[in-house]
């Protein structure tokens, strides 16, 4: 993709849309013979704020008993791009289409429907939405009845919906992140009108309940809380998510029972910064540790959380979580850097020793505690010095695995503005090392397992080969072996025989000798 189209600010320029009407239900636009209508937009300055307007817990009947029938007889498909959280926000989606009566469809040329749930986290994740907006024209073109829509965190960005207005017109639907539960009357207004339809809500965010999901398999995600207001200098997801606000304790745990009684075997808690969990609700001294303790209680095999904050991580969860039990000894706790220096500009507001030092609480208090983390190269003046200290922290922490990224600049975050004179060979060079001596720990940790009988919950097929199952530990190891597929979606011992850099080998086992 050229600068040119990247660079956002040619699509603020409205000189040659004619406005033909506005009122309460917003403004009607045309741009190049394309009728839009702007119920609102996103607006960075507005997404920025973070007032004391106290958070409004909805208990929504999002799909209205006339809405029910309006996709009967036709099919959806969703795209998901980026992060769990928009995994579990295209679960809210699908369930909702299925409640208005659409099936879904893996074929394009059979869908009726078509919506983009997008990521904004890096540029190559937003480069991957327009490409895809490419091919989706030829088809929007052959079959103009298709319905497009654009959701997500990409929809929240100012720029993006302008580029969309006035490159990508063809599309039919813009909707953010705050306002997924409008999805259904969106649907039924670009259907009805022809009209582009935006909404994307700039407002801190409310808390939506009793919004159907169609999950999948038995791992299931739970959000405990949206939004996040640690405005780390590099990143967008404050402004695309909003405030940290948290779902009200009973909520979760009603949800994480209903999920124990359809037999999940395993539960994901979700949430941009999960330890700040609790904070925002008046009245309450409950934390994400009291949570975990309540959860611990309930019949589901295995709970996870993500994604920690390391500031926020505190003594009474590490308490909680190594009582053990249901509650699995994985963590992931993102680093982003091994240099306080960098960490400063970050904003990310804990030293190198402060991170060392919580690393090795954990180690010291949660037996066979495993750490995995995410780290970003390449920040705006990042020395060879400080990139060293990175991976002295990842030799000193022993990462099990990390997710890696080369810095890429967000347009309105404080970095974006930083001066940045690191060249991208540097970076890539950079993130080659870190990866090399990731693998290397990954490696160590899987030698560990040579010989045990771990306990796996099978989630499917290998992807190389429909003989071979793949599992995970409690760990979060990935681990391999032969077995019949009726065996996806239960646990199983597995005795290791071989190790490799991120996963592990082993062979079924009727009864464990000893759980690793
Ligand atoms: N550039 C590169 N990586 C980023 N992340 C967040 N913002 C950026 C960015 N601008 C990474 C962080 C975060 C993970 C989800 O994505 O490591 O933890
Ligand atoms: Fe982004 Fe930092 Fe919030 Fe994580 S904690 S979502 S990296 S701002």
């Amino acid at each position: 993709m050229s600068k040119q189209t990247k660079d956002y600010s040619q699509y603020f320029d409205f000189s040659d849309a004619k406005v033909i009407s506005e009122d309460e239900t917003g403004k009607k636009i045309r741009i190049r013979g394309r009728e839009i209508h702007i119920m609102s937009e996103p607006n960075q300055r507005e997404e920025k704020k973070r007032g004391k307007q106290e958070v409004q817990v909805m208990y929504e009947n999002a799909v209205p008993e006339e809405l029910r029938q309006i996709g009967v007889g036709k099919h959806y498909l969703v795209y998901t791009f980026g992060c769990q959280m928009n995994e579990h926000d295209s679960e809210t989606i699908k369930g909702m289409l299925e409640q208005m009566g659409y099936q879904a469809t893996e074929s394009r040329d059979e869908a009726d429907i078509i919506l983009l749930n997008t990521c904004a986290i890096r540029e190559n994740a937003e480069d991957r939405v327009f490409g895809e907006l490419g091919h989706l024209k030829t088809l929007k073109l052959e079959r103009p009845g298709l319905l497009l829509g654009v959701c997500g965190c990409m929809a929240q960005e100012e720029g993006v919906v302008n580029r969309i207005m006035q490159k990508h017109n063809f599309v039919d639907m813009i909707f953010g992140t705050h306002n997924i539960h409008r999805l259904p009357h969106l649907v039924q207004g670009a259907l009805f009108s022809k009209e582009m339809v935006v909404e994307v809500w700039s407002k801190e965010g409310d808390i939506v309940e009793n919004l159907p999901k169609k999950r999948q398999g038995m791992r299931g995600w739970v959000n405990i809380m949206y939004g996040c207001d640690k405005f780390c200098t590099y990143c967008i997801v404050p402004y695309t998510r909003g405030k940290e606000r948290s779902r009200l304790p009973e909520d979760v745990i009603a949800e994480v029972r209903e999920l124990a009684r359809q037999g999940f075997k395993e539960i994901t808690l979700l949430g941009q910064n999960v330890n700040a969990y609790g904070k925002d609700l008046e009245g309450m001294n409950y934390t994400l540790g009291d949570l975990m303790e309540d959860i611990s209680k309930i019949d589901i095999p295995r709970v996870r959380f993500t994604t920690s904050h390391p500031r926020d991580f505190d003594d009474r969860l590490i308490e909680v979580l190594a009582k053990g039990g249901n509650l699995v000894e994985h963590i992931h706790l993102p680093v982003q850097s091994g240099s306080t220096e960098v960490l400063k500009k970050m904003s990310r507001k804990y030293t190198r020793e402060r991170y060392l030092e919580l690393a090795d609480k954990i180690y010291t208090s949660i037996p066979n505690a495993v750490l995995t983390t995410d780290i970003i190269v390449g920040f705006p003046g990042e020395t060879d010095e400080q990139f060293e200290e990175t991976l002295s922290l990842v030799r000193q922490v022993g990462f099990d695995s990390a997710y890696t990224f080369i810095y890429s600049p967000r347009e309105g975050t404080p970095a974006a503005s930083m001066e940045d004179n690191v060249p991208m060979e540097v970076k890539k060079q950079r993130l080659q090392r870190l990866n090399d001596t990731i693998k290397q720990y990954g490696r160590i940790s899987s030698e560990k397992f040579l010989g045990q009988v771990v306990e796996v919950l099978v989630e499917g097929a290998s992807k190389n080969n429909d003989h071979v199952l793949a599992g995970r530990t409690r760990t979060n190891k990935l681990v391999h072996f032969e077995g019949s597929a009726d065996l996806i979606g239960e646990f199983v011992h597995v005795q290791i025989t071989d190790s490799k850099s991120f996963y592990i080998k082993g062979e079924l086992v009727a009864e464990p000798a000893v759980i690793g």
